[in-house]
């Protein structure tokens, strides 16, 4: 099977009814990717696939070949390790959007999903992102500050670069 991950192909040769999420994790070397419940109710192990939000504890990998996903390390636009963190992972940061973060990579890839057709998302956008991702130590409020946060950033940068081309 062949799956570009985070922009690059790579080819698998693990059973077929592997998850995803183990694939990631396991032949991969991609363990930002959790594995929560394994049961899909979680989200900890949220990944996009050809541009859909998914649980990648719930895809057999058979179902991924030849698509693409994006796990949390590609959020980031400086490779890897990354160097340059998408602003949503800094605002995180700076926001203190977690306490264990064990489902804060799923947090971030819902969220990154959102800023993608929204840049200007309310607290009642975020929450309806965040819905099939579970935190267990109650850091929603400052998940919801840390979105508003990078996409106030995004905004701004967006509006720099067409400053600089007009
Ligand atoms: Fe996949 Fe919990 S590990 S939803
Ligand atoms: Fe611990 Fe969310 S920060 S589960």
């Amino acid at each position: 099977m062949r799956i570009t991950v985070n922009g690059r192909q790579r080819d698998v040769s693990s059973e077929p009814v592997k998850t995803l999420l183990h694939v990631l994790r396991e032949d991969l070397g991609l363990t930002g990717t959790k594995d929560g419940c394994s049961s899909g109710d979680c989200g900890a192990c949220t990944v996009m696939l050809d541009g859909r939000v998914v649980n990648s504890c719930m895809v057999m990998v058979a179902q991924a070949d030849g698509a693409s996903v994006v796990t949390v390390e590609g959020i980031a636009t400086g490779g890897q390790p990354a160097e340059v963190l998408h602003p949503l992972q800094k605002a995180f940061s700076q926001c203190w959007s977690f306490q264990c973060g064990f489902c804060t990579q799923g947090m971030l890839v819902s969220c990154y999903d959102l800023l993608q057709t929204n840049d200007n998302p309310s607290r009642e956008d975020i929450l309806t992102a965040i819905a099939g991702n579970f935190c267990r130590c109650t850091g929603y409020q400052a998940v919801v500050t840390a979105v508003q946060q990078a996409a106030a950033e995004i905004r701004t940068s967006d509006a720099g670069a067409q400053n600089e081309r007009a």
